[in-house]
């Protein structure tokens, strides 16, 4: 059987050594960066019932679920999020931790999607999520996770931008202008591909699935025409429920200003999120430039613990993908040179002195450092080639000279420079 019988399945990745080395990079800043702010590390299993995620994340993604029927006849499929799994963990635990919860996780997730840029049928996706706490400070905080864990790996305000709104404002306006509360999730869906279609479709959509008249249609799709805070603020700005959004939308963004993340942030109305079960603030991270899809996605979702059977608790967090980042990261030059190295390469001259090689690469490896050598006898000239090709920072050599007075030459590969050492003590800084 040919070699390409077994091609990869589409939309998954292998990650040879460069992109796995590229894969940690990524991951390690992420740890660090919830680590700094105080967050425990979380895992679950990649297989949950099927029931986990109908209804609760909604039609979008449940089109898109890897799920069959398992050998005992259960109905199961491949996480396509983790946010539904926290749930039900903290469901069976809640009652028993101090709150808030301040968790993180970086699962990888199973979406069947149709394969485009930036879309695959598994990622890795950063979860941030803080449980326990219903006020503003939380949001605040989960999106300082977010853009810190980007500041991490050299990106900025002119690199990326938090798109922020409010579901609660969104409603608020929404019911201004004659939607019906069971009509509300139809009307996000609409605002929510309301930059993708064009007015008129917008517009035929509002009244034929949010039960809209032409009037309170125009009035919806006149804020996206000015969309700024201000606007709103102007013209909505007496009724009650929108004033209230609009006061705890200025304290969530005067402590995003306060936590220096300020000049990342921008408010933007179209902002309502594609799952269901968000319930206030909602956000996306996108690349300045606006070419690719959203890096991040998040928001407050403070129903989602009791619909799966857990104690009512108020919770928001954010979804950070691996795939955009990277193609964001490689677009800007922005990752590391992953090319393979190590700390030494030892080369011996004659098989009488391999023992003495091995002793040396065994002390150096107690110490911490990566060691290699040639696993066979070699002529010198090849061990040295090997030792490039290795990426080594320092050549060791065991010659039978110098081995006879305890002593090594030990070559600096970036400067040539090269001097002597004791065995005994290896001691080269
Ligand atoms: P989401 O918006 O579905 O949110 O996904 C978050 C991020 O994961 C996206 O912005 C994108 O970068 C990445 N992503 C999603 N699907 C794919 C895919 N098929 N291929 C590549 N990358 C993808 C959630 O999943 C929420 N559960 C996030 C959350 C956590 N909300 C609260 N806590």
């Amino acid at each position: 059987m040919a070699s390409s019988d077994f091609a990869r399945l589409p939309g998954f990745r292998d990650f040879p050594p460069e992109e796995m080395a590229l894969r940690t990079h990524v991951f390690e800043a992420w740890r660090r960066v919830a680590r700094r702010y105080g967050f425990q590390e979380y895992d679950g299993p990649p297989l949950e019932a099927l029931e986990l995620y109908v209804e609760k994340s909604g039609e979008e993604i449940v089109g898109q679920l890897y799920n069959f029927t398992d050998k005992g006849h259960r109905e199961v499929a491949l996480r396509p999020e983790m946010t539904p799994s926290l749930a039900r963990i903290l469901g069976e635990r809640s009652r028993a931790l101090p709150k808030p919860i301040r968790w993180f996780s970086t699962p990888q997730l199973f979406r069947y999607e149709r394969q485009q840029r930036g879309r695959l049928r598994e990622h890795f996706q950063w979860n941030v999520d803080i449980v326990g706490e219903a006020g503003v400070a939380a949001d605040a905080e989960v999106l300082a996770v977010a853009l810190d864990g980007l500041r991490e790996l050299g990106l900025g305000p002119d690199d990326v931008r938090a798109r922020v709104s409010d579901r609660r404002l969104l409603a608020a306006l929404m019911r201004s202008a004659g939607v019906a509360d069971d009509r509300l999730t139809a009307a996000y869906a609409v605002v929510d591909k309301v930059e993708r279609e064009t007015r008129e479709r917008s517009r035929g959509r509002l009244m034929a699935e949010a039960g809209l008249d032409a009037t309170g249609a125009d009035a919806i799709l006149d804020l996206f025409d000015a969309p700024g805070l201000d606007a709103v603020r102007e013209r909505f700005g007496d009724r009650e429920e929108v004033a209230e959004a609009l006061t705890r939308f200025d304290e969530y963004l005067a402590t995003l200003e306060g936590l220096g993340l300020g000049s990342f942030v921008d408010f933007d109305l179209t902002i309502v999120r594609g799952l269901a079960y968000y319930t206030g603030i909602v956000f996306e991270v996108f690349d300045a430039r606006g070419e690719l899809r959203a890096v991040c996605g998040g928001g407050r979702y403070d129903r989602l613990l009791e619909l799966v059977g857990g104690e009512p608790l108020p919770a928001v967090g954010f979804g950070m993908g691996d795939v955009v980042l990277t193609e964001l990261l490689r677009d800007l030059d922005r990752l590391p040179d992953v090319s393979r190295s190590v700390d030494w390469f030892v080369v011996v001259i004659g098989d009488d002195l391999r023992p003495r090689a091995l002793d040396v690469a065994r002390r150096l490896r107690d110490r911490g450092e990566s060691v290699a050598y040639s696993l066979r006898s070699h002529a010198v000239r090849k061990q040295f080639k090997a030792a490039e090709s290795e990426g080594a920072r320092r050549v060791l050599v065991l010659a039978p000279d110098e081995a006879a007075r305890d002593e090594a030459v030990v070559r600096d590969m970036a400067t040539g420079e090269e001097r002597t050492v004791s065995l005994a003590s290896l001691d080269v800084d």
